[in-house]
């Protein structure tokens, strides 16, 4: 029976890179949703940018930016990095859109409606100089424990204590510096603690994995607080119905936004949204989750859609955290890796697609990508194992036999051929059960055994061998033919995990242009091989090496503007006050400087070694992080401006004297500045 199915992933903030460890999800998700397609299920699979919050406004303003101009920016490039990955979204939508805006407010007077909104005024932290409330993460100050200075309100990152803002010593606010004062002010709540039933026996039906619900069980047990839904101005987000200066708190529109990513689909596609989200709608709905917002999801979520009048999840699939080389990734070690920076490197997207789901199952335990595991697991099971049975024999079939295949019927198979390709389709459902339930790791475990019993005939028959002998050629069509039969069994297989791979494969190779289906396990509609091209590549070592190197170095200070946007989701921190002094500025030394030459560095992703001269006798050597943005030749001449007395610093290129100025920001960037027309090197900037 096909079935309606509703997919979601979680929605990444709209502040910073998507990484490796976001992309355990999205690839998680993509092969569940290709697998279920080619089951001939109708599936929507929807995502968005989780745009609103209070990190986000202060970048923007830091930026000089609007938020809005910033979330469309983020927008693009999360956009760009999910396309190459080959996650492929029905819609990828926004969270600061008209269709979520409207249901976010419907929900909420649904809500009110149904008793389960109160006020509350409550003391908070605010900002006297910034006028505002200041969340948890933007107040810092000194561990209560061990007095490490500039620590955040929640937890201490030396010693690991978790503590009250309250408790902070000499405690400020990273966002003007000034000491915060407590202020009272009414918030919005939903009253999760009368859900408590509902949620109880929501638990109950099959809905979460056993450790979700286990987790849930503490929950109950602790007792369920109500929910503070509100944020006061300024807030990037909605402002709450009838109430002015009030916004509704991020995680409150957020999953809201999956609602809106569909409904917008469904203005595209002419689909029925109430069909989906109706109190007893028949479709199903899954949410792809990381553990550790499982609070969101099974508790806030389920509760907001019930007293809504809305249908809750089918089921939530938590998974654990992506570890790198065994350790939390980090970026002093390199190993806190943006998709675009494993793309500029390895290039292949579907190495890291199937290295995960050779790792993922359906538990919430962490997953560890070990980088040299990785390299000689696809080396050695793409390459060696998989590709390798259609390189030993697709030649012979081009060259010798007009890319004729041999039927299976009527032909000069014997019952070892028969007795192989039937070891190979028999365990079709087996493999679908493991892509059904999320243990894709037993998928894959289960299509490699396969490959090694297709390169083991391949191996005991020799096919280079039988066709030295023009005699055999009748052996030598049918060894071959066999041999990519078995092959187009295991593309089939892959499909999920590796849909670039398989369809070139099945268009290039094999002559199909048929959509993949899990029916073709049984019956391949191969139409004639074609000349066999190189489909896939070796993992060179050096590619991550030169990967872990380009991204150890973004820690070191690259002497020019800071970067547009980088990858961490913290929020800014500024612990000097908002204003410097003229002093403070005098202390600066800018001069103009000539760039006498500029050329590219070995190894380094983002560097240009500049050599400037300021009037001085010796130019000076300054590394800096433009060179995305600037072809070296056409730097060579020009002036610009430079800070001189920059303490030299050592990178692991050489010395870097000083810094140049560039400007950027989520529009665009880095560009360098330049003086006006008869400024000349060496004057001073004042
Ligand atoms: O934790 C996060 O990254 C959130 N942006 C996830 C939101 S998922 C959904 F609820 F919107
Ligand atoms: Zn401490």
């Amino acid at each position: 029976m096909t079935k309606k199915i509703l997919v979601t992933s979680a929605l990444p903030y709209a502040n910073g890179s998507i990484h490796l460890g976001h992309l355990v999800e999205y690839i998680q998700t993509d092969i569940w949703v290709r697998f279920q397609k080619m089951q001939g299920h109708t599936v929507h699979y929807v995502c968005a940018d989780d745009t609103h919050g209070t990190p986000i406004m202060l970048r923007a303003q830091k930026e000089g930016i609007t938020p809005e101009v910033l979330i469309d920016a983020v927008h693009k490039e999360h956009s760009a990095d999910f396309k190459e990955f080959l996650v492929e979204f029905d819609n990828y939508y926004s969270t600061n859109a008209p269709e979520n805006r409207e249901l976010s407010q419907t929900i909420y007077r649904k809500l009110k409606a149904n008793g389960k909104i109160a006020t509350k005024t409550i003391e908070q932290f605010y900002d006297p100089v910034k006028n505002m409330f200041l969340p948890d993460r933007f107040i810092k100050g000194e561990c209560p424990k061990c007095h490490a200075k500039d620590q955040y309100g929640d937890n201490c990152e030396v010693c690991g204590a978790t503590y009250n803002p309250t408790e902070l010593i000499n405690a400020y606010s990273a966002v003007s510096g000034a000491a915060p004062v407590r202020k009272e002010t009414e918030h919005y709540f939903f009253k999760l603690s009368e859900c408590e039933q509902f949620l109880k026996d929501w638990t109950r039906s099959g809905t979460l994995q056993g450790e979700a619900a286990n987790k849930m069980g503490e929950w109950f047990e602790n007792g369920l607080n109500d929910w503070d839904i509100s944020r006061d101005a300024p807030y990037f987000g909605f402002e709450i119905p009838d109430a002015p200066g009030k916004y509704f708190y991020v995680w409150l529109d957020a999953p809201i936004g999956y609602m809106a990513s569909f409904k917008k689909l469904c203005e595209t596609k002419g689909l029925d949204f109430d069909e989906y989200w109706k109190h007893d709608s028949t479709t199903e709905l899954y949410h792809f989750i990381g553990k550790d917002i499982l609070y969101f999801h099974a508790l806030f979520w389920p509760a907001t859609l019930e007293y809504s009048g809305y249908r809750k999840p089918t089921q939530i699939f938590a998974h654990g955290f992506l570890t790198v080389n065994g350790e939390k990734m980090s970026k002093s070690r390199g190993t806190f890796i943006t998709a675009r920076s494993y793309l500029d490197h390895i290039k292949n997207p579907e190495y890291l697609r199937y290295y995960y789901a050779a790792k993922l199952n359906s538990t919430m335990e962490d997953i560890d990508l070990n980088l040299e595991d990785f390299v000689a697991r696809v080396n050695s099971d793409l390459v060696g194992k998989y590709i390798n049975i259609a390189s030993r024999c697709a030649g012979f079939i081009t060259k010798r036999f007009d890319g004729e295949l041999l039927p299976l019927a009527g032909s000069n198979f014997t019952a070892t051929e028969f007795a192989l390709l039937e070891e190979l389709t028999k365990p079709s459902e087996e493999i679908a059960e493991y892509y059904q339930t999320r243990d894709y790791s037993k998928a894959v475990r289960e299509i490699m055994r396969l490959a090694d019993l297709v390169n083991e005939y391949v191996a005991n028959e020799k096919p280079w061998e039988i066709a030295k002998d023009t005699s055999q050629d009748g052996k030598l069509h049918m060894v071959c033919s066999a041999s990519l039969r078995m092959f187009s069994v295991l593309t089939v297989y892959l499909n999920p995990i590796l849909p670039n791979l398989a369809g070139r494969v099945a268009k290039d190779l094999l002559g199909s242009n048929t959509e993949f289906n899990w029916n073709m396990v049984e019956n391949f509609p191969i139409k004639k091989i074609n000349l066999y091209q190189h489909f896939i590549t070796r993992i060179d070592p050096k590619q991550i090496e030169s990967m872990t190197e380009a991204n150890t170095e973004n820690l070191t200070t690259i002497p020019t503007a800071a970067p547009i946007l980088d990858s961490s989701d913290a929020p800014e921190t500024k612990n000097e006050a908002e204003y410097i002094s003229i002093d403070d500025f005098t202390k600066v030394d800018l001069r103009i400087a000539k760039i006498v030459n500029a050329e590219h560095v070995e190894g380094a992703e983002k560097l240009l070694k500049l050599t400037l001269d300021i009037g001085e006798a010796t130019p000076r050597q300054v590394f800096a992080g433009i060179k995305s943005a600037y072809d070296p030749e056409t730097l060579k001449g020009r002036l610009t401006v430079m800070v001189v007395n920059l303490a030299p610093r050592k990178m692991k290129f050489g010395m870097s004297e000083g810094m140049v100025l560039a400007a950027s920001d989520a529009r665009g960037g880095p560009f360098i500045l330049s003086p006006d027309v008869g400024a000349d090197a060496g004057m001073r900037v004042k």
